[in-house]
């Protein structure tokens, strides 16, 4: 069968923004006095802004108010981050695999739990290549639930079982195999 269309994942898979996640939390969690690790950082792949919190907060108590001023302040920095950020930090080989796409008729789109997913590929350049962008704001339920992914299929009228999604984060392979998609992890 021919592939009707490929969903790309963004972080870790268009481009490496782990690091700017990771030096924000940091930043953040350093000024609260949280403990924070590179290794707890790659437990947040893939994970929502607030879930990210929830799982470097463990047992950990805050009230509402100070959970809400946390991300604020972390989305700040993340926001700094993102301006030092061109087209330079597309991982290599993306531009000539989009090329590739654009070449044999493929649509191709994004499916990203990130709330800034339209500002990154505008950072990178590649915003308006894409057919769609499915980010944190698309859907209710996140990977490992198959619903962003899901809802881009419907957006591009194409169906699941001929589309590949291209991931890096376990919960995102787990969501792309539960919607019946073709699937393509990357990295560890
Ligand atoms: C991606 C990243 C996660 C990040 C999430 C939310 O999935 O892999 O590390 O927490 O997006 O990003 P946001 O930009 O909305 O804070
Ligand atoms: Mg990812």
């Amino acid at each position: 069968m021919k592939v009707q269309a490929v969903i790309f994942d963004l972080d870790g898979v268009l481009t490496d923004t782990a690091e700017g996640h990771y030096l924000s939390w940091q930043r953040v969690c350093d000024e609260e006095g949280i403990p924070f690790t590179r290794q707890m950082n790659e437990q947040l792949r893939g994970r929502r802004r607030a879930d990210s919190l929830r799982l470097i907060l463990g047992e950990r108590q805050v009230d509402e108010a100070t959970f809400n001023a946390i991300l604020a302040r972390k989305n700040a920095y993340y926001l700094e981050y993102l301006e030092t950020l061109t087209p330079e930090a597309l991982l290599p080989g993306i531009p000539q695999l989009l090329d590739a796409l654009d070449a044999a008729g493929i649509p191709y789109a994004v499916g990203s739990a990130s709330r800034n997913a339209r500002r990154v590929l505008a950072q990178l350049g590649v915003l308006e290549r894409f057919a769609f962008v499915g980010d944190g704001n698309t859907v209710a339920r996140a990977k490992p639930a198959p619903d962003l992914f899901l809802a881009i299929a419907q957006a591009l009228d194409v169906s699941p079982a001929a589309s590949v999604v291209v991931e890096d984060a376990q919960a995102g392979v787990e969501a792309a195999l539960r919607g019946g998609f073709g699937v393509v992890g990357v990295g560890p």
